[in-house]
């Protein structure tokens, strides 16, 4: 090989060399390239930039598509507020339980007189089991509209679960009035048996005397434990309440972040409303003899107001002119 064709055998290298050099450069950042640049991750970022488009709708915020917030409140509601809504009910029962399994319900002590007494009007039982009816409903619709994607369309399916979600929605919407008309009468009939005295704090102590010895604590018509649930229905209502009314009329010129908001407080309150509630169901049913047939019925045994409302069931007989009789056995 002369001299001449060695330097152009080199000069060819060379050049391929650079040749597949360049290509391979330009492979390689287009990998590069390709490989950082997530396309949905583009299109999303430019949507949430909030840029204003134009639309007919005329409430506020309608020029944006995505709000940047509207994600962040989506992370908060499919986080912590669906986790906690598992965990935080599914605690208070398992305390319910613990204490049933430990202290069992609270039996009547004596025998029954065969006496009765009115405790419930009509009225008063109808308000109470309309109210609890619809606390019921709003509980179910309100946990199926917040959990149904993890906990009910596994268990029942897609077509099922977006017919009764659908459903769970309007009756939620439309019943939220109605448990506030429900509160409210409720507030407004029983307040005057509700104020705290200072004897309650021992009903409190002693679980209206489950726990501990010695006579039982003294009770009004309304003991410390219904007083409690009377001020929970009361405070966690307005909670709920005016949360819901925000949630249900998105036409009164609130802002997203104001619904946003509301529904954070709304689905940590009502979940939390709803736990307690089980504290009220349990004493009223398995907890204490007596108290679900007083609130059906209307009527309690003499002996079951001595046991439990003391106070309320002498105030009765003195009013009545009659000898208590329990007491008098
Ligand atoms: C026991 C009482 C209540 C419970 C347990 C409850 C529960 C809930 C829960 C968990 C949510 C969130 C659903 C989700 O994130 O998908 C919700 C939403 C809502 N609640 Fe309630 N709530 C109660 C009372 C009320 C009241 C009193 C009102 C109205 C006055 C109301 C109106 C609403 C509205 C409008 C929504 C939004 C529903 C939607 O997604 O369109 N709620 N509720």
């Amino acid at each position: 090989m002369t001299t001449q064709t060695r330097i152009r055998t080199v000069r060819l290298l060379s050049l391929g060399m650079l040749f597949l050099f360049l290509i391979s450069g330009i492979l390689y950042w287009q990998a590069v390239g390709a490989d950082l640049g997530n396309p949905r991750a583009d299109f999303w970022r430019v949507v949430r930039e909030g840029i204003p488009a134009y639309t007919t709708t005329p409430s506020q915020g309608h020029t944006v598509l995505i709000v940047n917030g509207g994600e962040n409140w989506r992370e908060i509601r499919n986080g912590f507020i669906m986790r906690f809504s598992q965990w935080v009910p599914g605690v208070v029962l398992a305390v319910i339980a613990l204490l049933y399994l430990i202290v069992g319900g609270d039996k009547l002590e004596k025998p029954r007189s065969g006496v009765k007494v009115e405790r419930w009007t009509f009225g008063e039982r109808f308000l109470h089991w309309y109210t609890a009816v619809i606390f019921i409903i709003m509980g179910i619709t309100g946990l199926s509209l917040l959990l149904g994607r993890i906990a009910l369309i596994p268990l029942f399916g897609h077509p099922i679960i977006s017919g009764w979600l659908g459903a769970s929605k309007v009756v939620h919407n439309y019943c939220g009035p109605l448990l506030l008309v429900g509160i409210f009468l409720e507030f407004v009939i029983w307040i005057r048996h509700n104020i705290p005295k200072k004897f309650d704090l021992e009903w409190l102590k002693r679980l209206g005397g489950q726990i501990g010895s010695g006579p039982r604590p003294h009770a009004e018509k309304i003991n410390a434990g219904e007083k409690a649930w009377f001020w929970v229905m009361f405070l966690f209502g307005i909670g709920v309440g005016t949360t819901g009314i925000l949630l249900d009329f998105p036409i009164w010129g609130q802002t997203r972040f104001a619904m946003q908001v509301s529904h954070v407080i709304h689905a940590i309150v009502a979940v939390l409303f709803v736990s307690l509630s089980f504290g009220h169901i349990y004493m009223g049913t398995l907890g204490v003899e007596g108290v679900f047939e007083s609130m059906w019925t209307g009527y309690v045994d003499a002996v079951w107001a001595q046991q439990n409302h003391d106070l309320w069931y002498e105030e009765k007989m003195r009013q009545k002119g009659e000898k208590p009789v329990a007491s008098s056995e």
